[in-house]
């Protein structure tokens, strides 16, 4: 199957701008929480937020990103249910992250859209 490298479907189906510019980079806020959605598009190695298949099959299972500090768990996100998810599931997740544009941080972190 060919993976065309582009704006995801739900971002061409809008065409709107600021939607492409910051799809899956992160900065929703969750108010009246500090957290804050993390960036989970390609870094310039092609990474989803810098993660290989293994790092982020073991962060959605486990809730703790082997790059953060022992112990510290992801708020907010929730990882019990997706960590649930087959390891094709999280596969196939993995790889539409791989193939979606690599952002920079989301220039306006905002609860709203
Ligand atoms: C299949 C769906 C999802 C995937 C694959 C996913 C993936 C990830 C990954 C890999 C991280 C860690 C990135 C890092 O530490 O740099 C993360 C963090 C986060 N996710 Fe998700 N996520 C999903 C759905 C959601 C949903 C539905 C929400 C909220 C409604 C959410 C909220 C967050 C938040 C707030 C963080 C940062 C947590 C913290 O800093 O403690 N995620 N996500």
């Amino acid at each position: 199957m060919a993976v065309t490298a582009g704006p995801a479907p739900a971002v061409q189906a809008n065409d709107d701008e600021a939607d492409r510019n910051r799809y899956l980079a992160g900065g929703r806020k969750f108010p009246p929480s500090p957290f804050i959605s993390a960036h989970i598009t390609p870094d310039k190695n092609g990474k989803p937020a810098g993660l290989t298949f293994e790092q982020f099959r073991s962060t959605l299972r486990t809730g703790h990103n082997p790059n953060d500090p022992p112990g510290e768990l992801l708020q907010i996100m929730p990882w019990p249910v997706f960590g649930k998810k087959t390891d094709g599931d999280l596969r196939a997740i993995y790889e539409y992250l791989r193939a979606i544009p690599s952002l920079p941080d989301n220039p306006h972190p905002s609860p709203n859209p």
